[in-house]
């Protein structure tokens, strides 16, 4: 299998979706697309990533996203080290910015980083000299859900301009949605966020999604549906009644479904709580729900991502190059 070598995107880290172009996100979906394949295969090993370092340095928990940048790095190449905060000095006392400048005084070209404040991935990506990308910020931004979530759409559907997505549940606490609602504008896609009022973030219509409160209002018409879970971890006071009334109005089940259109996907980021946002047997529906291969998705994307920060597409490496000869001659 022959992946593509490179893909242009001049950028230095992955820290959110907003911001990248429809070409750009493009461009990541095209070579994840051309991972998928070669993830199916018995013999997975490539060797573009030979000789780079690759750490992953998670400040929260996390199975889906941690799992696969490691199977990712490994499987270009790259030499891969997960941090576990609790076996760290951080468990010291140590700050996350110095934990991040002594990991960087070893070289690494990636450091791929959660952290539970918004912003905290940014902060860290001005202090090391390695590419940063990042798996999770608070309720900030989670840039390969998001692209994984698109990878999924496309490869279902064949297109994403013109389809409409709905996502449901905790917009407010949700990262996922966040990347979500940037991506798939950028691609032409009508978003409709589907929540209690105390749910959903002040001003979520200036970032041009539809805002519904009725479950089976909102999803009339819908090619895809994104299930969120309720994120406790970042709640402060309560901000649903009770579990059971919160699944009566707002959990998916096989009544709320049939008002979307009949062949559209079931999509959950994961971790799910069956029962609270999502009826259970519609989460194992393997008719309609793409959960499983969102999870396939994550590893073809996050490949695609190290790759694009950390092999120049080649009119880039020209380019350095020609400043290089500029600048200390040739
Ligand atoms: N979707 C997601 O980020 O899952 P993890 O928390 O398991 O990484």
């Amino acid at each position: 299998m022959n992946a593509p070598t490179s893909v242009p995107f001049a950028r230095r880290h992955l820290l959110r979706i907003e911001g990248l172009s429809a070409a750009e996100i493009n461009g990541l979906l095209d070579l994840a697309d051309s991972y998928v394949e070669l993830n199916r295969q018995v013999e997975k090993k490539q060797s573009v990533l030979r000789g780079r370092t690759q750490i992953n340095l998670f400040f929260e928990s996390s199975t889906r996203t941690r799992t696969s940048f490691e199977l990712a790095g490994k499987r270009l190449g790259a030499d891969v080290i997960n941090m576990s905060v609790e076996g760290s000095s951080i468990k010291k006392g140590e700050t996350m910015i110095d934990t991040a400048m002594t990991l960087n005084a070893m070289h690494p070209d990636v450091l791929v980083v959660r952290h539970h404040d918004s912003g905290a991935v940014e902060l860290l990506s001005q202090k090391v000299d390695s590419a940063v990308i990042n798996a999770g910020d608070g309720s900030h931004e989670h840039p390969t859900q998001a692209l994984l979530d698109a990878l999924t759409i496309r490869r279902r559907r064949g297109k994403l301009a013109g389809l409409t997505v709905a996502i449901c549940g905790d917009v407010l606490h949700s990262r996922v949605a966040r990347s979500n609602i940037h991506l798939l504008t950028t691609m032409g896609i009508e978003v409709r966020v589907i929540a209690p009022p105390t749910l959903l973030p002040r001003f979520i219509d200036r970032l041009g999604v539809g805002v519904f409160y009725d479950m089976k209002k909102g999803l009339q018409g819908c090619d895809a549906i994104m299930m969120l879970r309720l994120q406790t971890e970042r709640m402060h006071g309560a901000f649903v009644p009770s579990i059971r009334e919160y699944f009566r109005f707002y959990g998916l089940d096989k009544e709320k479904l049939a008002s979307a259109k009949p062949d559209a996907l079931i999509m959950h980021p994961g971790p799910m709580n069956r029962g609270v946002e999502i009826d259970t047997v519609l989460a194992d529906d393997i008719d309609r729900s793409v959960i499983r291969e969102q999870v396939e998705m994550g590893v073809a994307v996050r490949m695609a991502c190290l790759q694009a920060l950390l092999v120049p597409a080649p009119n880039r490496a020209a380019k350095v190059e020609r400043l290089r000869t500029v600048l200390f001659g040739p």
